[in-house]
């Protein structure tokens, strides 16, 4: 076992946040199976951001570039968690150095990246993660666990979702997330995430069929000065285009030959983070709605019970990841997003150091790139009037122009 862990993260945006504050707390939690971890930097190119996140969660320094981070020889692991396109580059740059990486999903900002960056994982000889982090949310786990103890009896659908409103403010900015290709919009945004949720609890998917896909808000306005996440900012009058879709449709089929429905959007108002899923069997549902994220729906009472019916499961010790992974470790007290990331990055950790008791491991890349197969045959299907696409099927990127937007006249 390594004497101390260096790790850093690049991009202090919104999600960065997150790692950065998980990692301070991946050695409270679970077994002590891990070296001390030293938190050595944190990158972005808003300077002001890095320097107030470095403050904030504890790290020796604020550096303005991801390069900084590369050359660091007293660097260990580091999480990528900046715009899709710089994954690539930025993977690359890290493994060469010999540095473990975990990546934000999706994998890349395009098909031909995440290609690229799937045969560097074949090659190195580090650790190579992506980070679906809902996978690590305790209720998330234990549906999981019922599906795959047979608990549900055999399965009959799933049905997925992910709706935002962050893209409902025509005025809102045009950033990173509304460029490049068909399936980088709310697709890879939001729905990278309950597809890998349907796979990790249903198993592969195979295909894809049924699709719409619709862009609303076709231009938007550049903004003047830095955004944070999904936040407002001060805009110019000047618009450009938005180039991928604000929502999705489509059907999917499991290799087991359970189908399931998914609709994804970031124009869903009233929807701040509006991930949630069902799940059926002949003797069995469960159902998951993130904002409340710390209880899920279950039911398997029989149709002769005088008290048949739909109960609620509130999160604690009994499920994975709360027992030894939360401070309280009694039931009823609560669980959030920050937790997950704090398994993930845990997760990621124990990858490296192979303690006695590790965690589930995260996705790999080639993991992360067969999400990307499905978003593409998704995006094929709904080019082809629905038909279905097998995932893996489609070689090339979708045309950007393929799809007319609904609105294309939003207001200026
Ligand atoms: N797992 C999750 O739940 C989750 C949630 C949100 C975002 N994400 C993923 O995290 C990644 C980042 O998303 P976000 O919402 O945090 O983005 P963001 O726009 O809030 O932050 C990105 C940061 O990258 C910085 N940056 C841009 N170019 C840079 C460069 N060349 N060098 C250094 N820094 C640079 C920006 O200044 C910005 O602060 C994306 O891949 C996204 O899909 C994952």
């Amino acid at each position: 076992m390594p004497e101390q862990l260096s790790v850093a993260v690049i991009g202090a945006g919104m999600a960065g946040r997150s790692h950065a504050a998980a990692y301070r707390m991946v050695n409270t939690v679970f077994g002590a199976g891990l070296p001390p971890i030293r938190l050595a930097a944190i990158a972005d190119a808003n300077t002001v951001l890095a320097e107030d996140a470095a403050r904030r969660y504890g790290y020796d320094k604020a550096v303005s570039s991801w390069e900084a981070v590369a050359e660091d020889p007293d660097i260990d692991a580091v999480s990528i968690v900046v715009g899709n396109a710089l994954h690539r580059p930025i993977s690359e740059a890290l493994v060469a150095a010999g540095k473990h990486v975990l990546c934000e999903k999706p994998l890349a900002g395009s098909m031909e990246d995440g290609r690229a960056m799937v045969a560097l994982e074949k090659d190195a000889d580090v650790v190579t993660a992506v980070g679906y982090t809902y996978r690590r949310n305790p209720a998330i786990a234990a549906i999981r666990d019922h599906v795959r103890n047979g608990e549900l009896g055999e399965m009959t659908l799933f049905n997925g979702r992910y709706w935002c409103d962050y893209a409902c403010d025509a005025r809102g900015p045009l950033t990173w997330r509304f460029k490049g290709g068909l399936g980088s919009g709310a697709l890879g945004d939001v729905g990278a995430h309950v597809i890998d949720i349907g796979e990790y609890i249903c198993g592969p998917i195979v295909s894809a069929s049924g699709a719409a896909v619709s862009i609303q808000i076709s231009k938007r306005p550049l903004p003047l000065g830095a955004v944070v996440g999904h936040g407002a900012a001060p805009v110019s009058k000047e618009e450009g285009e938005v180039e991928n879709e604000d929502t999705a449709m489509f059907s999917a089929r499991f290799e087991s030959g359970l189908t399931a429905s998914f609709s994804v959007s970031r124009t869903a108002f009233g929807m701040p983070n509006g991930l949630g899923f069902d799940v059926y069997g002949l003797s069995g549902r469960a159902s998951f709605d993130f904002h409340r994220p710390a209880e899920y729906l279950f039911d398997d009472t029989q149709p002769e019970a005088r008290t048949r019916g739909v109960r609620q499961v509130i999160v604690g010790p009994q499920m994975p990841y709360f027992r030894g992974g939360y401070p309280m470790e009694a039931p009823g007290v609560g669980i959030g997003n920050q937790e997950d990331f704090i398994y993930q990055c845990r997760a990621f950790l124990d990858q490296i150091v192979g303690p006695p008791d590790p965690l589930p491991p995260n996705a790999s890349f080639a993991d992360a790139l067969h999400t990307m197969e499905i978003i593409q045959a998704v995006v094929r299907s709904s080019q082809s009037d629905g038909a279905a696409v097998a995932v893996g099927s489609v070689t090339s990127a979708a045309p950007v122009d393929a799809i007319a937007p609904v609105n294309p006249a939003a207001p200026a």
